[in-house]
């Protein structure tokens, strides 16, 4: 084994080093080890698996009205994105006591993120208390104060409102209750997370076993070296789709990632809370070698392709020197914003190296290869003929998503043609020293 796990932290600091939240030491070596062992292991058997597994249920077709009626959409935005952890940011974004930004990427939650002077990342509703007017009107900046644009009405970084030209003029006010609104803000590895929903878990323990999979990634001490955004004209989950399979590889990417990736041989994860794993074999690494180097270390980022979903709305795929988080922003039944942010290893001063770009121009033309696909793609679903998608075993990653939605709406709120039978819950992975191998997953 090379694979360096030690004492591994969850980082949950605010990038000071100071801590933020409960801060946990877990010797993993064995553990994740043994997860290594389970998914070659895995992989190993998908070479030579010619059916679906014994036991494995077949899924019921996905109602077509989950990616294009407006009534689905809201209660995804009220029930799913209002109350769930989503990514906002790295701490490398924030490097200094009064550094800010605005994440706008849901509607009508302009969220201010903004570094205090104790080192912590703190959030607020971007709304002042005065009028209503944005706080602040930039995207990122440093301030020493929060000053509203409108008519000066200062906050701290903490939120608390210090400052009211005239204040004479209010005969009412009372400041400590006129701070902004705070919105839930938690760090995992240096990744910035906001949630709307005060009775929504932690963070560590919605994110699950991705904590300490991520865990000795270095990702706190990472730079973001790549950026990218485009709307597109398709459902949220039409774009999230294409990112959670390699079934389509070799017809869409021929030459780029499926000339690298057996399509055939894929272990395929589901985690807690619809978040999933699915490990590639590499055409250019035998799942026995191991080949030196890169990033991210360890076996299976080595030996095999990894990529990660956070549900509901982010996948992560690692490899040639940066973790790039893909987030499907929804917009409208038809409509979302993809949104990728790359972090990788810190390269200092000037410009990426030369590899690195590379690889991010490489991936820039992967990328496109998938969006141009998906107008037409969700055209056809609102053409009328489609009524639903059948998936099969090597899909069954969308359908886990899927079925995490009805949970987090409430499948009592669902409208009953469009609900996704829940039957994957007991091939959800289990820990790593009991985790059953695929194909006798279905007996558990
Ligand atoms: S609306 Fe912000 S100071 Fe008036
Ligand atoms: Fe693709």
């Amino acid at each position: 084994m090379t694979r360096n796990f030690r004492k591994i932290k969850l980082d949950l600091r605010s990038g000071d080093g100071r801590p933020q939240a409960a801060r946990r030491c877990v010797n993993l070596e064995d553990r994740m080890g043994k997860m290594d062992d389970l998914i070659f292991q895995e992989l190993r058997s998908e070479r030579a698996r010619k059916a679906v597994p014994d036991g494995f249920p077949a899924l019921a077709e996905i109602p077509g009205g989950r990616y294009t009626r407006r009534d689905f959409f809201d209660l995804e935005m009220a029930r799913v994105f209002r109350r769930s952890w989503v990514l906002a940011g790295h701490i490398s974004e924030l490097p200094k006591s009064g550094s800010y930004k605005v994440f706008a990427k849901l509607p009508s939650a302009p969220i201010l993120i903004v570094r205090g002077r104790d080192g912590q990342v703190r959030a607020f509703y971007n709304t002042c208390r005065h009028r209503g007017a944005p706080v602040v009107k930039d995207h990122a900046g440093r301030c020493n104060v929060l000053r509203c644009q409108y008519h000066s009405w200062a906050y701290d970084f903490d939120g608390r409102l210090v400052q009211v030209p005239d204040e004479h003029e209010f005969p009412n006010l009372d400041r400590a209750a006129r701070g902004l609104i705070p919105v839930r803000c938690e760090l995992l590895h240096g990744l910035i997370f906001v949630n709307q929903d005060e009775a929504a878990p932690d963070l560590l323990e919605a994110v699950g076993p991705l904590a300490e999979e991520w865990g000795d990634l270095g990702l706190a001490d990472g730079q973001v070296d790549y950026r990218f955004s485009r709307r597109v004209s398709c459902n949220w989950k039409c774009g999230l789709d294409a990112f959670q399979e390699v079934y389509h590889i070799n017809t869409l990417h021929p030459q780029t990632v499926g000339a690298t990736l057996v399509h055939s041989v894929a272990a395929m994860s589901l985690l807690p809370r619809g978040h999933s794993r699915m490990c590639v074999q590499l055409k250019t690494v035998d799942i026995d070698e191991v080949p030196d180097g890169g990033w991210p270390d360890g076996e299976i980022y080595r030996r095999s392709s990894v990529a990660h979903t956070l549900w509901p709305n982010m996948v992560v795929p690692w490899g040639a020197g940066s973790g790039r988080f893909i987030l499907f922003w929804p917009i409208g039944p038809g409509e979302c914003e993809i949104e990728v942010m790359g972090v990788g290893p810190a390269w200092g001063e000037g410009g990426l190296p030369a590899d690195r770009d590379l690889a991010n121009t490489r991936f820039d033309g992967v990328l496109m290869e998938d969006i141009e696909n998906l107008a037409a793609i969700q055209a056809s679903l609102e053409s009328g003929a489609f009524t639903g998608m059948m998936l099969g075993y090597q899909e069954r990653r969308l359908y886990w998503a899927h079925e995490e939605i009805d949970r987090a709406i409430g499948v009592d709120a669902v409208p009953s043609e469009l609900r996704v039978p829940p039957v994957l819950g007991r091939f959800v992975e289990a820990p790593a020293s009991r985790r059953p191998h695929a194909a006798t997953r279905g007996a558990a």
